[in-house]
């Protein structure tokens, strides 16, 4: 069962909110945005185009849940960036953060290759689940727990094409 959490307008005020927090923090200077793949491609592509900024667009994959509902903790990167982020504005774009393992992983790695400054945004924040110390730069959207789906973001590969995002609520699912 797919239980609504946010709609397409609630998502397009969120983006363009997050879309002026980093053209105030960057100024006119030229960012990086870093696509976690798969989920955030498509937050990505809202956020890139309310940004004035110059940008360029990289993505990375690291390896995702498979088709569980929980982190094993364990990762590895399955496509690496092309750019070189050496002495660049870089900032993450994530779509949801709930232990936070990927994210510190990826924040790691990136911060080895001395970007400029490196900044974390997350359409989605699952803060009470939190396992490491993680904090983002922006956050969309705060919530405490449930598994979402749509609007880029997965379930077993599935409803990434929805526009709105939902709860999925399912009895036979494995609980997360
Ligand atoms: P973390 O490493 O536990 O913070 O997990 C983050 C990753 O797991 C994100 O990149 C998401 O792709 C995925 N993920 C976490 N929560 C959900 C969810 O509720 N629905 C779909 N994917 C999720
Ligand atoms: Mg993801």
């Amino acid at each position: 069962m797919l239980v609504p959490l946010l709609g397409r307008e609630e998502i397009e005020r969120i983006v363009k909110r997050i879309a002026k927090e980093i053209e105030r923090d960057f100024a006119d200077e030229e960012i990086i945005f870093v696509c976690l793949l798969k989920g955030s491609f498509v937050f990505a592509s809202d956020l890139i185009r309310n940004v004035d900024n110059p940008c360029t667009v990289d993505f990375l994959r690291v390896s995702s849940y498979g088709d569980r509902m929980s982190s094993s903790g364990e990762i590895k990167i399955i496509k690496d960036l092309e750019v070189d982020i050496n002495g660049k504005n870089v900032i993450i774009v994530e779509d949801i953060v709930d232990s936070g393992l990927t994210l510190k992983y990826v924040k790691e790695l990136l911060l080895e290759r001395g970007p400029k400054r490196l900044k974390i945004c997350t359409l989605l924040d699952k803060r009470a689940r939190r396992k490491v110390d993680l904090e983002c730069d922006y956050i969309g959207y705060s919530f405490d727990d449930g598994f979402v789906v749509g609007y880029g973001i997965d379930y077993a590969e599935k409803y990434r094409n929805l526009p709105d995002i939902y709860i999925l609520k399912n009895d036979r699912l494995e609980e997360s």
